[in-house]
């Protein structure tokens, strides 16, 4: 009996076995032989199983033997010169996974080498944007639960407008890690990271151990800056601290991902990543300092012609908080967000809307789940998810821009950005699988044996990346 593609048309007269490909054939040629010769290829059978599992224990004694005199399990270092272990969170904007692939970057090698690695990259929280996310890695939690759901926004419940210089605690949400470390007594520097501007709880800023950002401050100066915490006294050297790279994203939305200017800010970031090995070094303690490198989030080229204009979908401006990638619009209340949604995807069915397949048009509350990108009233009722490399806009224009964007759904490989760390409790040359940025704050606490605030990491995610201690 042939199976057809109705094999899901249940037939309570078919024999179940007539449904298996592998028995029509060889049931019916094995039927056609003498009951002999059934016998014999038994045996045979039977005969080299045997042989194979004799000698398949044989090798397996001898490989626990060699096991049992070579200890092969690697277990977490001990501290040489400092007194305490001390984690050092590094960021490049941008830095999209696979960049380190582009030129010589002899430094981040380095620590890959002697370090552990997410093989695929670290996966960005939606939306792939950078204050969100810098703001993930310091809390474990996912933006809806954080606060800083985009680059800017507005809180319905009061109208004010949050921009990357809003430094009032209201906005931000959460616990981040100086703060964590705060609370448990401990010291924390802040080279600029987005927040740590902020006074929360028992953080507030202090002076010599927390940066106000500013951006024309030399990446030099910034890394001879944390480096200087290292010559302290040892109860004075802050057990965690932050070093923040604006390269290469700056390089990635003016010019693509693919551009010689990119490589050329790869070199860079890899020559302050050398500036920071050696004056570790020279300080002797390179190998206790535990080195955290990640970027935010990745970058992917854009273009004019892959654009989606919302004139075509008659939303008016006045409608739309953010456009590209993360379109997010809250209608006036005369404007149910049903019938807005509803009324844009059957002009986005329609045929009408230049491009209008690669965008997609949710409810919050219906955007995939693994977003996670719902709990706040902050984030808009509809958000609307654009394809790798496209952008939405207003009105036709007469530009040709080309260029670079992030922002977009986080299961985007193009969004990916790095993972790599070093320091005693990382393995060397070590490859894990890739993993979400709310993961790194239950991995800094581990790191530094604290418990911290409740968050969206697991709980077991470090015993799987670190070095047991003995
Ligand atoms: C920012 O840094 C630059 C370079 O170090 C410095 O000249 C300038 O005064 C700083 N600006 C502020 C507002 O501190
Ligand atoms: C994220 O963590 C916060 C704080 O613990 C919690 O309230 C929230 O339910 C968590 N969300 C998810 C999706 O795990
Ligand atoms: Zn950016």
């Amino acid at each position: 009996m042939a199976i057809t593609a109705n094999e899901e048309d249940d037939h309570p007269n078919t024999p179940t076995t007539a449904l298996l490909p592998f028995n029509t054939d060889s049931s019916s040629a094995l039927s056609n032989r003498k009951p002999a010769t059934i016998t014999l290829i038994f045996i045979s059978l039977l005969l080299s199983t045997c042989i194979a599992l004799a000698a398949a224990l044989s090798f397996a004694f001898l490989f626990f033997r060699a096991a049992a005199s070579i200890p092969t399990r690697e277990v977490a270092r001990p501290l040489g010169k400092l007194k305490s272990p001390v984690v050092l969170l590094i960021s490049m904007d941008g830095f999209r996974f696979g960049y380190q692939f582009k030129t010589e970057t002899p430094n981040i090698h380095r620590l890959i080498k002697s370090g552990t690695e997410a093989e695929l990259g670290l996966i960005p929280v939606f939306p792939s944007l950078t204050f969100p996310n810098h703001y993930s890695i310091v809390t474990g939690l996912y933006p809806a639960y954080h606060g800083i759901v985009n680059n800017f926004f507005i809180d319905p419940a009061t109208g004010d407008f949050f921009t990357m210089a809003s430094h009032e605690p209201k906005w931000w949400l959460g616990e981040p890690l100086w703060e964590t470390l705060s609370n448990r007594g401990l010291k924390a520097s802040t080279y600029f990271w987005p927040g740590s501007e902020v006074k929360k709880g028992s953080w507030d800023c202090p002076n010599e151990y927390c940066m106000i950002y500013n951006g024309s401050v030399t990446f030099e100066d910034r890394v001879d800056s944390v480096l200087r915490f290292f010559d302290l006294s040892s109860s004075e050297i802050p057990s965690f601290m932050t070093l923040y790279f604006e390269d290469p994203d700056h390089q990635g939305h003016k010019f693509g991902p693919d551009d010689p200017r990119i490589t050329e800010a790869i070199t860079r970031v890899d020559s302050m990543i050398g500036r920071l090995i050696s004056g570790l070094e020279e300080r002797g303690v390179f190998e206790d300092v535990s080195i955290i490198l990640v970027g935010d989030h990745g970058m992917v080229g854009t273009c004019d012609k892959k654009l989606i204009y919302l004139d075509d979908l008659e939303i008016p401006k006045p409608w739309i908080q953010s456009y590209s990638p993360l379109l997010a619009i809250r209608p006036p209340s005369d404007h149910p967000p049903k019938e807005v949604v509803a009324r844009m995807n059957e002009l986005l069915k329609s045929g009408s809307v230049v491009n209008g397949e690669y965008l997609r048009v949710y409810l919050k509350e219906e955007l995939p789940r693994r977003l996670h990108y719902a709990a706040s009233d902050r984030i808009p009722p509809i958000i609307g998810l654009v394809e790798e490399g496209f952008k939405v806009e207003q009105t036709r224009l007469k530009r040709q821009e080309c260029g670079g964007s992030h922002g977009y759904d986080n299961a985007v490989f193009s969004m990916r950005s790095v993972f790599i760390a070093h320091g005693p409790q990382f393995g060397r040359g070590r490859k894990v699988p890739s993993f979400e940025n709310v993961q790194i704050y239950n991995l800094v606490t581990s790191i530094l044996n604290i418990d911290g605030a409740p968050n969206n990491g697991t709980e077991s995610f470090p015993l799987s990346i670190l070095l047991p201690r003995h």
